[in-house]
């Protein structure tokens, strides 16, 4: 759960052995103001701190590309409809496997 003053949103982080998996982000509208960009800061913190990327699949047409984007994310398709997003961008040939 993501808490300010109360419930606004949900974040879930798969931690796999070489990566780690951003499953689920998202805010309430009514939040939707930094909060996501705060979350990111935390979990990207994480990662680094277990010294792993962090890995996420995203829809094409999805805004939240630009989100990651701009936190320095590269991308690679996943298939007709989804991109694989990663950072550090340097892990972008080692996509996870599971
Ligand atoms: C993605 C999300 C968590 C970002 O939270 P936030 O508090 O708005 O984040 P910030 O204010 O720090 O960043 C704003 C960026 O979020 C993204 N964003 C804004 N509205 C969005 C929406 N309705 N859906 C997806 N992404 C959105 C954009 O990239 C925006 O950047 P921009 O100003 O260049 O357009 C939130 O918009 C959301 O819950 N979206 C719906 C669920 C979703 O798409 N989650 C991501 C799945 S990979």
């Amino acid at each position: 759960m993501i808490l300010y003053d109360g419930v606004v949103g949900f974040v879930r982080v798969n931690k796999h052995p070489g990566h780690d998996w951003l499953d689920l982000l998202v805010v309430d509208p009514s939040s939707q103001d930094g909060v996501g960009s705060q979350v990111l800061r935390v979990i990207l913190g994480e990662a680094k701190e277990r010294n792993v990327p962090l890995w996420l699949s995203v829809y094409l047409t999805n805004p939240a590309r630009r989100l990651y984007a701009r936190f320095g994310f590269a991308e690679r398709p996943r298939d007709e409809i989804r991109m694989q997003m990663v950072y550090p961008a340097s892990a972008i040939d080692q996509p996870p496997t599971c």
